[in-house]
């Protein structure tokens, strides 16, 4: 019988991250020699603090609570109040498989058009389009970092008017490793309050904040209308134990009881040792900063070494501040690409694959016009475990003493400028 599928998921196509992830690592076995920038997964382990209680508490096998376990609620309540300053109650705290899950099932619940600054993360288009939701990218500019503006926002509500719409706030920044100002965020706060915007405010990457100023979400600007998500998989590197979360602030509360139901008819609740794992790291934050902190450091030293190459190469490139990413474009070499054969970020990533060997994301998977040379890099092709005891602490790094510390983005540089020769 040929099977008759919802026309709003066959329609879909695999992550656009997953499948390059798993289209390089078919050439990696096959032999091929592969600058792996495609992918942004945490190269660290996990924290040990968290690896022993995982251990310890695996022969926890009952359902718990489907909005998580109350000890975990509380000290990510905890946690954010006290890193970040944010007002939220353990009770409005949602544990979930992985923040993805919790972003998808607010996109699902909240009525109202989805906007997001282009570029923007690959799922939340496809997470709008599984609930037939208008999508609305707002482009932003590569002078202001592609960090959306206030005034880029409001002008989305120009020439239409919504009881309600929902923003995706992505900060610290994939694909751009960009972070917002705190002037930028009081600013678009005012906008949201004017216009009825509910906040999703992305904070997966909030940890990885570079330079020891804290990190500070829109949460603080606009704490009554701003939900937080975030989890366990990029400081603490602990992706494929699928654990996040999302903070609701009590003046939406009634999205709580309608999100009770609504995981208790999809996964139920998080893995029980798993919850465990992750009350190590929010409980006892101490014993594992310098862990963070470190992977940090190296986020950030692997972030200014492509970037000042991406430089002298002659691509332009804002300079990350956060995360594992960079989104350097190649428009300056249009003319000479064009003349290749050449003209979307699409045929550019596919040749610098086949030719080059270099894996990387086109921009049109982040809701650019494909034909702006734009690309995703993420900066973790080394190895976490051993830079972690390698790592130069104390000394001022060189450009030089990094190319020894990260050869594979080296290495994918130098591809790069000898492709574009
Ligand atoms: C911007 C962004 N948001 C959310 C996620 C999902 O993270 P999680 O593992 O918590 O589902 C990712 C993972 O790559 C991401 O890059």
């Amino acid at each position: 019988m040929q099977p008759i599928i919802n026309s709003q998921i066959s329609e879909l196509k695999e992550s656009a991250t997953l499948s390059i992830n798993q289209h390089a690592i078919k050439l990696l076995n096959e032999g091929k020699n592969i600058c792996h920038l495609g992918f942004g997964e945490s190269p660290f382990p996990v924290p040990d603090p968290m690896q022993t209680a995982l251990r310890e508490n695996s022969h926890r096998k009952q359902y718990i609570s489907g909005r998580g376990l109350p000890e975990l609620r509380k000290a990510v309540a905890d946690f954010f109040q006290t890193q970040f300053g944010y007002n939220y109650t353990a009770e409005n705290i949602f544990i979930s498989p992985g923040s993805k899950e919790m972003i998808f099932q607010h996109v699902y619940l909240l009525e109202g058009p989805l906007m997001v600054p282009s570029p923007s993360w690959v799922s939340y288009g496809p997470q709008a389009a599984i609930r037939s939701k208008t999508f609305i990218p707002i482009p932003t500019d590569i002078n202001n970092g592609y960090r959306l503006q206030a005034e880029e926002l409001d002008k989305t509500f120009s020439n239409q008017r919504f009881p309600q719409s929902i923003l995706i706030l992505n900060n610290p920044n994939n694909p751009t490793g960009s972070v917002h100002l705190p002037e930028e965020l009081s600013d678009l706060a005012e906008v949201c309050r004017k216009r009825r915007v509910i906040v999703i405010s992305d904070e997966i990457y909030g940890l990885t904040k570079f330079g020891k100023k804290p990190f500070e979400g829109i949460a603080k600007y606009y704490p009554e209308g701003t939900i937080t998500t975030s989890g366990i998989s990029k400081a603490f590197s602990a992706g494929g134990w699928r654990l996040g979360f999302a903070m609701i602030p009590h003046e939406l509360e009634e999205i709580v009881p309608a999100l009770s139901a609504f995981v208790s008819e999809t996964f139920s609740c998080v893995s029980a040792p798993v919850q465990y794992g992750a009350l190590a790291a929010f409980k006892n934050y101490e014993s594992v900063r310098n862990h963070v902190e470190l992977c940090r450091d190296i986020h950030e030293a692997a972030g200014e070494f492509l970037h000042q190459r991406f430089l002298d190469i002659g691509l332009n490139c804002p300079k990350p501040q956060g995360a594992f990413y960079l989104f350097p474009d190649f428009e300056n070499y249009k003319d000479k690409l064009n003349s290749r054969g050449i003209h979307s970020s699409t045929e550019l990533t596919e040749s610098l694959l086949n030719e080059a060997g270099v894996a990387l994301l086109p921009g049109s998977d982040f809701y650019l016009p494909d034909e702006f040379l734009g690309v995703r890099v993420a900066s973790v092709d080394y190895n976490g475990e051993q830079l972690l005891k390698d790592f130069p602490v104390s000394s001022k790094l060189n450009q030089e003493l990094k190319t020894s510390l990260f050869p594979k983005l080296a290495d994918a540089c130098e591809r790069i400028e000898m492709w574009l020769k």
